[in-house]
């Protein structure tokens, strides 16, 4: 053996070593646009992740007899505040299924005092309360983005009393310059909430955590060739914290970049996918729900399910979908649930509470 061929036969041999850093096993390749452009779906087959395990599910045992729900819940019980439109034996059903979806090891008492059922001594029972009339407003106002499907406690819950994906502000994002420098709120890949890149690692604060967020626009592409005053555009710190969301997006749902965007113009709507429509859709809700729900929450919680800002635990992308295009692979409960996707109107003061008449 030469020399020169020794050589060759030692750097072949570190071929393997060198791409083992690629990821060659076998992918899954959908096209989900033309030809050319660049839009499919890769997903590296030793990656995807297992179907999800569904809830327990007692409550499919109970059927009720359309000809026996029993009288109104509202009237029946004592301290009814939502629930108010079910018969008692539906409300019966939901309280079993939402302690299968939410607190199955910990059973009613998660919620209540055994020795008073109408108590809100309990500060869970208030907090899922509130969960109640969020879950309703998902289902019905937000029906562009969860269709059919809707949700349940179970899409983000899924069979514990916390989530296991939520966020608060990190305040870190934010500090003032200290003696060992300043990341500016990224530079820390060590972050899972910037996927471990070098992006901003808290977007959620600057983009979910209101309905309008003054200070910062997701939308960042000029619309012209030069910086003109008014026109859209943006800082480079802006446009990199819209790319830290986007990395939020594209891990959430478990997918590429192309699955919502033409890259060849991330801003171009009319190149985009019916799924960055109802992202769009997304944002709003998930800002709707962290605004109206849970920060009003902020009193009720113990100080250990607060953050280090002292926000409440919120929604993002992953609290539902948990790296799926569809959350739980799109099944579905509410077909089971119908009360869970409609709000009623609020109930009319009945005659028992309307001041006695003066007689005569
Ligand atoms: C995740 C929290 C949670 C769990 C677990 C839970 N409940 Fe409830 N329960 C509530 C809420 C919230 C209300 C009030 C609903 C309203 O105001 O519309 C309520 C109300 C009730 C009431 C009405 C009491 C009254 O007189 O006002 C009964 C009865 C009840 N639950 C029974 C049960 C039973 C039985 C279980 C276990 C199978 C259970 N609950 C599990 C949250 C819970
Ligand atoms: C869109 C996601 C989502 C849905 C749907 C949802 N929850 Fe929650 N829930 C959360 C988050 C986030 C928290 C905050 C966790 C914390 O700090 O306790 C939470 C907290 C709670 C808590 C307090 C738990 C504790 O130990 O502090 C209860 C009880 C609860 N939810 C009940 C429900 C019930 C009942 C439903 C269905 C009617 C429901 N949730 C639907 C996201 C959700
Ligand atoms: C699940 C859908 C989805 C995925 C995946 C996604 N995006 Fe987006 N993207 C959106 C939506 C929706 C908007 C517009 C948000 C708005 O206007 O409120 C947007 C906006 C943007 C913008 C700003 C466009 C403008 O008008 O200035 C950029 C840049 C961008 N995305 C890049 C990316 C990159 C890079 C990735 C992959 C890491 C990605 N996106 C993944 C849905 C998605
Ligand atoms: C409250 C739970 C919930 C949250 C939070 C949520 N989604 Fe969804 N999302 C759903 C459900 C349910 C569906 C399935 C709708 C259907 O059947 O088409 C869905 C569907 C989608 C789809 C369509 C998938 C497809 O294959 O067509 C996209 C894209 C999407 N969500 C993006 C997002 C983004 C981005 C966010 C965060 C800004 C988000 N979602 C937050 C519940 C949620």
């Amino acid at each position: 053996m030469t020399r020169n061929m020794l050589s060759r036969a030692v750097l072949l041999a570190g071929i393997p070593l060198f791409l083992a850093g690629c990821e060659v096993g076998p992918k899954d390749i959908t096209q989900t646009g033309h030809r050319g452009t660049g839009m499919v779906q890769l997903a590296d087959k030793s990656r995807i992740p297992p179907p999800d395990r569904m809830p327990g599910e007692t409550y499919r045992d109970i059927v009720l007899d359309p000809n026996d729900l029993g009288p109104p819940a509202g009237e029946f019980y004592e301290n009814i505040q939502v629930l108010n439109d079910l018969s008692t034996e539906e409300f019966n059903r939901l309280m079993i299924a939402i302690t299968e979806w939410v607190s199955p090891e910990q059973g009613c008492n998660y919620c209540h005092n055994p020795e008073n059922m109408a108590s809100d001594e309990v500060y869970t029972k208030v907090v899922a309360r509130k969960m109640l009339q969020m879950n309703r407003a998902i289902n019905v106002n937000w029906a562009g983005h969860v269709k059919q499907t809707g949700v349940t406690c179970y899409t983000c819950h899924r069979g514990q009393p916390v989530p296991a994906y939520y966020w608060t502000t990190d305040p870190s994002a934010t500090a003032r310059m200290g003696i060992l420098g300043n990341r500016r709120g990224q530079n820390n890949p060590d972050k899972p909430s910037a996927v471990y890149s070098s992006l901003p690692y808290d977007p959620f604060t600057a983009y979910l955590k209101e309905r309008d967020p003054t200070e910062r626009n997701i939308r960042v592409a000029g619309t012209t060739a030069y910086p003109v005053a008014g026109a859209q555009g943006a800082t480079l710190a802006n446009t990199e914290m819209t790319y830290g969301f986007m990395m939020h997006f594209s891990d959430s749902l478990g997918v590429n970049c192309t699955f919502c965007h033409n890259t060849h113009s991330f801003s171009d709507w009319s190149g985009s996918t019916v799924q960055r429509e109802t992202s769009w859709y997304g944002i709003r809700m998930v800002r709707d729900s962290n605004e109206n729900y849970i920060t009003p929450l902020t009193s009720v919680f113990p100080a250990n399910r607060l953050g280090a800002a002292g926000d409440p635990f919120k929604i993002n992308c992953t609290t539902c979908h948990q790296g799926k295009n569809k959350p739980l692979g799109g099944m579905s409960m509410i077909g089971d649930f119908p009360e869970l996707a409609r709000i009623p109107p609020p109930p009319a003061p009945t005659t028992a509470a309307l001041p006695a008449q003066p007689a005569g």
